[in-house]
């Protein structure tokens, strides 16, 4: 059984990937030091997948930390989820983000210089596309622009780093997923989003309005170049994301040479704010409490994902619909009241 360090393994798209490479024979270990994630998290994969995955407290940027997890156990390949993740933040905050965000990839790449590890799954986002220039579907070869904020270019700085890395070692295997908009939970019930503090994303903000953690949603905009004026993403459901760094492991399996290459990771479809809460009042059969605000600095207004290339490369697609993440991220919403959360 190929074991599979997963960096950032409880956090919220990791701990969905740790149930999805069980679920596919392979053998996670995480390396977390827990500090945006919680130990409950490890309890629901295990109340999933029957197992208890191998699991490190370790703060990734710690080399020497980080160096016994590969003296300890033969890894096939890294999937690296482990950064910090909250645009706004990084704007007041650039150096915390810079620091954890791009000292712990590099770290995990000398790692693999060190140790002759192959394999690398990065976490990108289509925060790299930026703004799209006319047509709003983006394909991979579309522009990149320098993100407005600083986590946004630690992703786009990312990624050149791991080229650089590449061209200097043809013989890894680095392939950058450029998520599109994460929402969902596990059909379970087990695992999930566990936002700290207040959300900034959309669909935390709607379930936790809908359960009574926030008075109000606001609707930031309402006058932008859409149908119907507010912004539109494409919502992916985490399980499907999660699956795409599946099938991505097996096509770096079936690779017999070194390749540095980047995939969209999005439905293909788009979704408005005002859609997104449509849906939801639907699904969770409720009025949602929401008002229009200004607009948001920094958003762009419409982008989705062309995920043709993933499909024929990696033989991967989004399956599961917005309504299942929605019905979801509810149902996960509720669990939480039971934790007190
Ligand atoms: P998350 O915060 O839930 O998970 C990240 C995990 O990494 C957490 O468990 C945290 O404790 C851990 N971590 C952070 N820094 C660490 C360090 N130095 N050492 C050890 N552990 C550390 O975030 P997520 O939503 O699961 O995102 C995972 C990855 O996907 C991130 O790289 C994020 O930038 C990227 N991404 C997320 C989204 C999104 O909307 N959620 C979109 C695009 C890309
Ligand atoms: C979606 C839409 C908001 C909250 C961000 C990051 C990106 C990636 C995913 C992670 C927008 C609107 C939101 C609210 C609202 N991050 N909205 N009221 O902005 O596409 O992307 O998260 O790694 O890099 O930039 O996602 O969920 O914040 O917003 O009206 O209270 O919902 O304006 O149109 P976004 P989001």
């Amino acid at each position: 059984m190929k074991n599979i360090l997963v960096t950032g393994g409880a956090g919220y798209i990791g701990s969905h990937t740790v149930v999805e490479l069980i679920n596919s024979g392979f053998n996670p270990i995480i390396v977390d030091d827990f500090r945006n994630s919680d130990p409950l998290i490890l309890a629901g994969i295990e109340k999933i997948t029957n197992k208890e995955p191998l699991t490190y407290k370790i703060d990734i940027c710690n080399k020497e930390a980080l160096e016994i997890v590969f003296k300890e156990n033969q890894i096939y390949g890294i999937i690296h989820f482990a950064a910090y993740k909250a645009v706004g933040e990084s704007v007041e905050f650039p150096l915390k983000y810079y620091f954890n965000n791009l000292v712990g990839l590099t770290t995990i790449l000398e790692c693999m210089l060190e140790f002759s590890i192959e394999n690398l799954v990065f976490s990108s986002s289509c925060t790299v596309y930026g703004e799209p220039a006319g047509v709003k579907e983006v394909t991979e070869n579309s522009r990149k622009v320098k993100p407005s904020s600083p986590y946004g270019n630690s992703k786009l700085i990312s990624e050149n780093i791991i080229e650089d890395t590449f061209t200097a070692n043809k013989h890894l295997k680095t392939i950058c997923l450029r998520y599109f908009n994460p929402i969902g939970a596990h059909p379970s019930g087990q695992i999930g989003e566990l936002p700290h503090g207040k959300p900034n994303n959309l669909l935390p903000f709607v379930t936790q309005t809908a359960i009574g953690k926030h008075e109000k949603l606001t609707v930031f905009g309402r006058d932008y170049p859409t149908d119907d004026g507010t912004c539109i993403r494409d919502y992916i459901h985490v399980v499907d994301l999660a699956k795409a760094h599946v099938k991505t492991i097996k096509f770096l399996e079936n690779e017999a040479e070194g390749l540095n290459d980047a995939f969209n990771i999005g439905t293909g479809k788009g979704t408005s704010v005002l859609e997104i809460i449509k849906k939801f009042e639907k699904i969770s059969n409720q009025k949602l409490n929401w008002e229009f605000g200004k607009r948001r600095s920094g958003d762009v207004i419409e982008i989705y994902a062309n995920a043709k290339k993933s499909f024929e490369i990696l033989n991967w697609k989004a399956e599961l619909t917005v309504d299942d993440a929605i019905k979801d991220a509810w149902n996960w919403e509720n669990t939480l009241k039971k934790f007190n959360r």
